[in-house]
């Protein structure tokens, strides 16, 4: 059970003391938006390697753009331990799979709410994780979609199916009041942002997240 805070809602112009507070994070989330996939605007490669320098704790890439196919190996390159696609947006997703993890990071897949996981079960065994969206990506603090719940399940079905060791990846109003629902469906790797970092001791939440979805997996 890991948790990675997102560090949408964060200070985004104080990155570096941001992260100092997590220090019990399993990884940083880094939500990336390029305007077009999704109708906002983040931050990019040139950010996430300065963050790189001001953090030991590995970072999360989420990358919410258009053309992953181009950019996505680059942010394996400047150090991210994990890169996430989205798969409506890749053109070619075997390959990318395959770039990203050539270049030493862990490869994921991203789904939007209405993207199924089962015509793409047949590329779990090139993903290190999948990402189901639970909530409609863009922006932090939006409210958990219970409908996303069936396809977690489907996918850790899938996961079963195919004896993979994939992590299954939920973001997206995550929080003490809807991440034991996210556990029992399956899901492994958790990614809260305004519930971290809205909270008077961020790490102290995600001490408290990271218990609440052991004992509902228990
Ligand atoms: C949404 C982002 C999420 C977001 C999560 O598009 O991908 O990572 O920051 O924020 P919360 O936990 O507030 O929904
Ligand atoms: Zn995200």
């Amino acid at each position: 059970m890991q948790i990675t805070p997102s560090i949408l809602n964060a200070d985004l112009a104080n990155l570096g003391a941001e992260v100092r507070r997590i220090p019990g994070a399993d990884w940083v989330h880094v939500d990336v938006m390029d305007n077009h996939f999704v109708p906002n605007l983040t931050l990019g490669l040139p950010v996430v390697e300065s963050l790189r320098q001001h953090t030991g704790l590995p970072l999360d890439a989420h990358l919410m753009i258009e053309d992953p196919d181009r950019w996505a190996p680059q942010y394996a390159e400047a150090g991210c331990g994990s890169v996430t696609f989205h798969i409506e947006a890749a053109a070619a997703p075997v390959r990318l799979a395959r770039e990203i993890r050539a270049q030493g990071a862990r490869a994921s897949m991203a789904l939007k709410p209405a993207t199924p996981i089962e015509p793409y079960e047949d590329l779990l065994p090139e993903l290190d994780m999948v990402l189901v969206m639970t909530v409609e990506p863009g922006f932090g603090g939006q409210k958990f979609l219970d409908l996303c719940l069936p396809k977690i399940r489907r996918a850790r079905a899938l996961m079963d199916k195919y004896g993979v060791e994939t992590w299954l990846q939920v973001d997206g109003g995550v929080s003490l009041e809807t991440i034991e629902r996210c556990a029992e469906a399956g899901a492994d790797v958790f990614v809260a942002g305004s519930a971290v970092y809205r909270a008077d001791d961020p790490d102290a939440m995600v001490a408290e997240l990271r218990a609440a979805a052991e004992a509902a997996r228990a």
